[in-house]
């Protein structure tokens, strides 16, 4: 799997020409999901017809619906034609005060409503050079292994973005990445291992297309979850064919 998360960029034209760039390109052989931001999502009603691409959204609201100005619930992401949401991205965890406990109940309105989740975890650079990066991972993932059915984790994708990587032009190395891959399937493991065999693990973090095949060949490196690399349709084909 090939995910995009365009973050909080684009516009209606800049997502007109992102498509009209994608049309006829068919990528096989792998789910190429695109997760733009919520006023663009209608846009991509008709390649996600055609199946040329799957739709996600960044983000949705832990509740179901009423009185929450501003908040975009699960229930309408889904009605989007949105397949997937992301949740637990380092970004919504340091500037929005997203915890694990919320992380995971809005993992729970999400699936309820008929979405797949990619829950996003990394360590920051001083949790990394502290020797504390596992640990962290082993944190942010505990929750959804204790609490989560077999049957929500047939419908969930792990992300492994290191947040020294996001946005810093500075990619894991392959062996950075392919290690806490490993240790993320074998904490999968130590709950079931059907789950860790199954579940996809994708590397993010300023992966682009002169990086990806590389990372993408290590064993445990599932695809990856391109953030700015992901705006430039072209850049991002060749991500995909990587
Ligand atoms: P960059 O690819 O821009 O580093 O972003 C990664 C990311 O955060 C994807 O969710």
């Amino acid at each position: 799997m090939i995910a995009g998360n365009w973050k909080m960029n684009a516009s209606i034209s800049s997502t007109g020409e992102w498509l009209a760039a994608m049309a006829d390109t068919a990528v096989a052989g792998r789910d190429v999901l695109v997760c733009p931001p919520f006023p663009y999502l209608g846009q991509f009603q008709e390649a996600v017809a055609a199946g040329r691409l799957l739709l996600g959204a960044q983000n949705c609201a832990l509740e179901e619906s009423g009185a929450f100005t501003g908040e975009v619930s699960a229930a309408m992401v889904r009605d989007l034609g949105c397949e997937y949401v992301i949740l637990g991205h380092s970004e919504r965890r340091a500037l929005f005060g997203e915890t694990d406990e919320l992380v995971l109940a809005k993992m729970r309105r999400a699936l309820a409503c008929g979405l797949k989740v990619i829950l996003c975890v990394g360590e920051t650079l001083e949790q990394r050079q502290s020797g504390a990066a596992e640990s962290v991972v082993a944190a942010q993932l505990q929750l959804a292994l204790e609490q989560l059915s077999d049957d929500d984790w047939c419908q969930l994708v792990v992300a492994y973005e290191p947040v020294w990587a996001i946005g810093t032009g500075e990619t894991a190395t392959p062996e950075q990445a392919q290690s806490m891959h490993a240790f993320i399937r074998g904490q999968l493991a130590a709950r079931s291992e059907q789950i860790a065999e199954q579940t996809r693990v994708l590397y993010g973090g300023s992966v682009n297309s002169a990086t990806a095949a590389e990372l993408f060949s290590q064993q445990d490196i599932d695809g990856g979850l391109v953030g700015g690399a992901s705006l430039d349709a072209e850049h991002f084909l060749k991500i995909c064919t990587a």
